[in-house]
C-alpha cells in the first residue's frame, strides 16, 4: 500500500507538471501530456522549458506586472508592451521586409474579409497556428490521402521557438509543407489580435513573419489570416497596404475546444446542407492539437469525399495563380518560380491546373463588405494579446489573460485536480490487481 501511495505520487508530480506545462495551451491540457513518438528530436521538451524559463520584465515604471513562465512569456499570453522578453517582441533573423513593394496581385479581392471558396464542390482545409509538434504527422497523412491542404503559420506562438530557427525542426518542416504542394500563408509573427494594435504594431506583426518565411522560403505569401477572425477596419486597410488577401473561413471547426464529437457535427452539417454542385466551403482547423491530426483531419477527408466534394487550397477557391500566392521578397512581384526548389514549383503549378474557373467570380466577390470588427472565431490560444488592460499583481495578470478567452485557466486547473484524482485512484488500483 505504501509503495502504491510512493508510486501515485511520483505519477502525480510527472503529470501536474505536463499540465502544467499545458498552460501554453491550456485547451488541450491533455494532448501536450501525452506527447506522440514524433516529438523527438528537435522539438522536444528541453525546447519549450528554456522559454518558459525567460524572464519577461519587469519594466521600468510597471515593477511587479511582469514575471517569468508560459504565462507572461509566451504569445499570445504575453503582454508585449510590459514585457521585453516576451516573444512577440523577438525579432527574427532574416533581411527586414518593410520596403518591399506590394503591388496588388490578381483579381482576390483585397481589404475584405474573404469566407467563401468560390467553386462549387471544393473544400479548402485550413489549418492555423502551427507549425508544431503534430504538423509532420499531418503532412504524412495528407499525403497518404493525396489531399493539399492551407497552413497559416503563426512566428512564434505558444512558446514553440521562432518557426525560421533551425534548432526548432520547423524551417524544414516548412519547407516541406511548400515542397509537397500545400499552400502557405500568414497567420502574423506571434498571433495577436490585429484589432487591438496601432499601426505600426500590426506592420511589425506582419513584417516579422514576413522576415521569418522569407529567410526558409525565400518568398513570403500574400494570403494573411487575422488570429481570431479579428481585423477591424483599420486593420483591412493596412493588410491591403501590406499586399495581402484577408482569407476568413465559413466552417469553423471549434476543433481547439477538445469537443470533437460537436466538430464532426458543425463540419457534416455545413456540407450537407447543400448540394456540393452550388457551393465549397473553406474550414478551420488546427494542426496543434494531437487529436486533430490523428483523427479529425481523417474524417473531415473522408466526411467530404462521402459527400461530394473534392479539396482545393485556398488560393484555387479564388481561381488566384499559384504565382499570386506567394512574392518575390525583393521585386515584390509574383513568385512563380522557384530557384529555391525546381520540384516545388512544378508540384505548385499542377496543383493549380486542377482549379475550375467556370463559376468562380461570382461566389467570391460575395465576401463580407467591409465588416468593422470581425470577431470571435478562433479561441485556439484563449487569450489575446494586445492593449489588455493590467493593473495590480500579478495574479491579476494571470487572471485577466485567462478570462479574456474562454476561462481556460479555470478549466485547466479543473483538469488538473481531476487528472491528479484519477491518477491516484488507476495507479493504486493497477498495483492492488
Ligand atoms: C510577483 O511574483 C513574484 C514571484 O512570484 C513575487 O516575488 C512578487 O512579489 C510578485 N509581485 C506582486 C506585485 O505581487
Ligand atoms: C523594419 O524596418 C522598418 C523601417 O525601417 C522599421 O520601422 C521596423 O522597426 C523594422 N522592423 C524590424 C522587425 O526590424
Ligand atoms: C525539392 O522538393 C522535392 C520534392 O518534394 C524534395 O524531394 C527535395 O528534397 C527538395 N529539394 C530541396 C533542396 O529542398
Ligand atoms: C526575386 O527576383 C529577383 C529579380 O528578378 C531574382 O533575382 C530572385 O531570384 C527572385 N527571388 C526568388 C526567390 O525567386
Ligand atoms: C512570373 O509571373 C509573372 C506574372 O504572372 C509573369 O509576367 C512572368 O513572366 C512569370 N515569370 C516566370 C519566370 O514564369
Ligand atoms: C466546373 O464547374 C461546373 C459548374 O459547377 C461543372 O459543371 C463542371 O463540371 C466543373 N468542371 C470541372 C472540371 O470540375
Ligand atoms: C492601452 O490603451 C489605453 C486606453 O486606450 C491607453 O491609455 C494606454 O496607453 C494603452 N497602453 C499601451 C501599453 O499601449
Ligand atoms: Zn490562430
Amino acid at each position: 500500500m505504501y509503495f502504491c501511495l510512493i508510486v501515485a505520487f511520483l505519477v502525480h508530480v510527472i503529470s501536474s507538471y505536463a499540465l502544467v506545462d499545458g498552460i501554453w495551451n491550456p485547451n488541450a491540457p491533455s494532448s501536450l501530456g501525452r506527447r506522440s513518438p514524433d516529438v523527438n528530436g528537435p522539438l522536444d521538451d528541453g525546447v519549450l522549458e528554456k522559454r518558459g524559463a525567460t524572464t519577461c520584465g519587469p519594466s521600468a515604471n510597471n515593477a511587479g506586472v511582469c514575471g517569468t513562465g508560459p504565462y507572461y512569456c509566451d504569445a499570445p499570453s504575453c503582454h508585449f508592451q510590459y514585457g521585453p522578453a516576451c516573444d512577440a517582441n523577438q525579432t527574427p533573423a532574416g533581411v527586414n521586409t518593410t520596403s518591399v513593394p506590394r503591388p496588388k496581385l490578381g483579381s482576390t479581392p483585397y481589404g475584405v474579409s474573404i469566407r467563401d471558396c468560390g467553386i462549387p464542390g471544393k473544400v479548402a482545409l485550413t489549418f492555423d497556428d502551427g507549425p508544431y509538434i503534430y504538423t509532420s504527422a499531418l503532412l504524412d497523412l495528407l499525403k497518404e490521402n493525396g489531399v493539399k491542404a492551407t497552413f497559416f503559420v503563426v512566428g512564434n506562438n505558444g512558446g514553440k521557438g521562432q518557426i525560421n530557427d533551425p534548432k526548432t525542426g520547423y524551417p524544414a518542416l516548412i519547407q516541406r509543407m511548400y515542397n509537397e504542394g500545400h499552400q502557405i500563408g500568414s497567420h502574423t509573427w506571434s498571433h495577436a489580435d490585429l484589432s487591438t494594435l496601432s499601426r505600426q504594431q500590426r506592420y511589425d506583426q506582419v513584417v516579422k513573419n514576413e522576415m521569418a518565411l522569407t529567410d526558409i522560403l525565400g518568398f513570403f505569401p500574400t494570403y494573411l489570416r487575422p488570429p481570431y477572425e479579428s481585423c477591424n477596419t483599420d486593420c483591412l486597410s493596412d493588410l491591403k497596404d501590406l499586399g495581402y488577401h484577408v482569407a476568413n473561413y465559413d466552417i469553423d471547426t471549434l476543433d481547439w475546444q477538445g469537443d470533437y464529437g460537436h466538430s464532426q457535427n458543425i463540419f457534416s452539417s455545413n456540407l450537407k446542407s447543400v448540394s456540393p454542385s452550388t457551393r465549397g466551403f473553406i474550414s478551420l482547423a488546427h494542426d496543434i492539437h494531437d487529436e486533430t491530426v490523428h483523427t479529425f483531419t481523417t474524417y473531415m477527408i473522408d466526411t467530404l469525399r462521402a459527400a461530394g466534394y473534392s479539396t482545393a487550397l485556398y488560393g484555387e477557391c479564388m481561381s488566384d495563380p499559384p504565382a499570386n500566392w506567394y512574392r518575390n521578397s525583393t521585386t515584390g512581384q509574383p513568385f512563380n518560380g522557384s530557384s529555391h526548389n525546381s520540384t516545388s514549383s512544378s508540384t505548385a503549378k499542377s496543383v493549380s491546373g486542377s482549379t475550375n474557373s467556370t463559376t468562380t467570380d461570382t461566389v467570391h466577390t460575395s465576401t463580407t463588405a467591409t465588416p468593422s470588427a470581425v470577431s470571435g472565431g478562433e479561441g485556439a490560444f484563449g487569450s489575446r494579446t494586445g492593449n489588455t488592460t493590467v493593473s495590480g499583481t500579478n495574479s491579476t495578470i494571470a487572471k485577466s489573460q485567462s478570462a479574456t478567452g474562454t476561462g481556460t485557466k479555470l478549466s485547466g486547473t479543473t483538469a488538473k485536480v481531476v487528472g491528479a484524482g484519477v491518477v491516484w485512484v488507476l495507479t493504486c488500483w493497477a498495483f492492488s490487481i
